[in-house]
Order: C-alpha cells, then sequence, then structure tokens
C-alpha cells in the first residue's frame, strides 16, 4: 500500500527542522532525505529513525535517498541553500540568488526527470525568485509550485502583535504580502482582533501604544534580524514549522489559506512583468487553488510596489 510521501532535499538548519516536524507529526510514512552532502542526509535520517523507536506510534521510513526515490512523492519541500567556507548563510537573502540560482536550476532539472506529480515547496532563499525560476524555466504545473512566501513573516506580524495587545497571536487576524523579507507589506487595512480594525483598536485597548504601519513593518522585519545575529545568520525553528503546515495543509486538503508565493501574470497588483510574491491562497491537495487580490490603501499599495520592483530586480539577476 502506498503511503504519503515527502522528499526533503537540503538537510542543513532548515531541512533538519522540517524533517523533525514532519517525523513527529506521523502524517508521512515515508521520508526521503536528499542532500549533496550524502552522509548529513543520511545522518538525519538515522537520527530521526531512533527518535522513532520511541515516541512515535506508526512506523515512519525515514531514509537517505536520491532524487529516483522521489518518483511517487507526494510533496517536495526544498530547503537548500549556498553554504559559504566559513559556515556563514547570508542575513541578506536577496544576496544569495548568484550562488542559489545555479543549485535551484540543478534540482529543478532532476525533480522534472522524475515527476511532476509532487506539490513543490521552496523554501530556499531568496525565495520569491527561486520559486518564479522553478516555475517559469521548467515545465512544471505552475499550481504545484509554491514557496512559503509571507507565512513567516506573517507569523512574525501575529506574534508581534499578540504580545504587544496581550493575546494569543492566533487570535489576531492578519497577514502579510509581497517578498518575503525585506520588504514584506504588512497589510493592517485588513487586521483585526476579535473582529474589531486596526485602527480602532486603541478604543478597546487605550493603554496600548498605536503603532503605524511603518513601525509595524520595522518591527517584523527587524525581528528576522533579531534572530540571525543572535544564531550567526540562521534562523530554522520558525520557518521549519511554517513550511511543515504548509505541506500538512496539502496533504490533509485543508483549502487552508495562508500568504504563500506562487505566479502572477503581469498587471496583477500592478507588477509590470511576471513573478512570484506572497498573497493570501488557498492551499489544497492540488497546489494552490485559489488566490485573493486583496483591496490595499495607499500606504500598502506603494508598499507593495517597492516589493515588486525588488523581486523583479532579484530576477534579472537570476537571469542566465
Ligand atoms: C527568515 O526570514 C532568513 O528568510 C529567513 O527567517
Amino acid at each position: 500500500m502506498k503511503t504519503q510521501k515527502l522528499g526533503i532535499i537540503g538537510l542543513g538548519h532548515v531541512g533538519e527542522h522540517v524533517l523533525a516536524y514532519a517525523s513527529q507529526s506521523e502524517l508521512f510514512g515515508e521520508i526521503v532525505t536528499i542532500d549533496i552532502n550524502e552522509d548529513k542526509a543520511f545522518g538525519e535520517a538515522l537520527d530521526q529513525r531512533h527518535a522513532t523507536g520511541l515516541f512515535t506510534r506508526n512506523n515512519i521510513n525515514i531514509y537517505q535517498g536520491n532524487y529516483s526515490n522521489l518518483k511517487d512523492a507526494d510533496i517536495i519541500i526544498i530547503c537548500a541553500t549556498y553554504v559559504y567556507d566559513d559556515g556563514r548563510i547570508l542575513a541578506d537573502r536577496q544576496a544569495l540568488i548568484g550562488d542559489n540560482a545555479s543549485i535551484i536550476r540543478d534540482i529543478m532539472r532532476q525533480i522534472t526527470e522524475v515527476t511532476q506529480e509532487a506539490i513543490l515547496i521552496f523554501i530556499t532563499n531568496p525565495a520569491d525568485t527561486v520559486t518564479f525560476m522553478a516555475a517559469s524555466e521548467f515545465n512544471y504545473p505552475q499550481e504545484r509550485i509554491m514557496s512559503t512566501g509571507c507565512m513567516l513573516d506573517t507569523a512574525r506580524f501575529k506574534q508581534i502583535l499578540g504580545e504587544h495587545y496581550g493575546v494569543d497571536p492566533k487570535s489576531v487576524s492578519a497577514y502579510m504580502i509581497g517578498e518575503h523579507g525585506y520588504t514584506a507589506v504588512p497589510v493592517l487595512s485588513k487586521t483585526t482582533i476579535a473582529g474589531i480594525p486596526y485602527e480602532d483598536l486603541p478604543n478597546h485597548f487605550p493603554d496600548v501604544e498605536h503603532w503605524d504601519a511603518d513601525t509595524i513593518q520595522e518591527k517584523v522585519v527587524q525581528s528576522a534580524y533579531e534572530v540571525l545575529n543572535a544564531k550567526t545568520g540562521v534562523t530554522n525553528a520558525a520557518i521549519g514549522q511554517v513550511a511543515f503546515e504548509l505541506a500538512k495543509a496539502v496533504l490533509l486538503d485543508e483549502k487552508a489559506i495562508f500568504s504563500v508565493s506562487t505566479t502572477f501574470t503581469e498587471g496583477e497588483y500592478g507588477a509590470s512583468a511576471p513573478l512570484c510574491f506572497a498573497t493570501p491562497t488557498v492551499v489544497g491537495r492540488n497546489g494552490w487553488e485559489k488566490r485573493f487580490i486583496v483591496p490595499l490603501n495607499d500606504w500598502e499599495e506603494a508598499k507593495m510596489q517597492t516589493s515588486i520592483d525588488s523581486i523583479l530586480a532579484n530576477i534579472e539577476l537570476a537571469k542566465e
């Protein structure tokens, strides 16, 4: 009997977290780890197998494999990234494109030789550019290609607001759109707590400082750098969880709405050329199924344009 199969490509700081979440979830009967460092892929798989010996109810087959093992994969999560000699991972996501473009092309070439069925989830930075390369340069069904996009930015946004207002971040209804990272746009005009619009919150939280949109955007962007600086160039726990939640939404056909990055054609959101960016999107077993073009206020529209310009500039740099 075929079990649900996950492939993880790149078993670095992020991939090992994705693997841990996926193993412990027991949603997958088979998990394949692939890395150019075969020892690392083997060691991570074996380590997680040892964990299943104690803690999981189901017998999960976790093993180091190769691309032929992905032939019948349901989902493939791509976390591979260029690793600098000194172990450093650049905090500037965009600067990674020079080195990560060839890695992603190589991975896509090998994936497309064995499958067009799996849902592909890209984490590799710069996430939007990498996803656009995969979607535009290879013959792969568009609805099966996406990146975690602004899911992580959204998680940070909700966590920061939840903490500020003293409520559970999950009770904050909010999202960010556009480019993952530096230019991601918090959509305050659609942000609510208990259904109360953000601009009315001072009436209900008179003692809480009311931040403007620039302040919030800055706080979300900086929060990533706080982690990157403290962990010498790495963030992994939150993005690992985000990628796993996205995979779960696919596998269970949840129709969850997440701010994932997918391909847009010219004109959408005012884009002057095709590109990938994040907007609230319905995710299910077929990949991304429906997207919402959200009406924005003037500030959000201007910031979205900045985000789009930033991704388009990066796409130029990624060209062969
Ligand atoms: C993050 O935002 C570095 O893109 C990574 O955590």
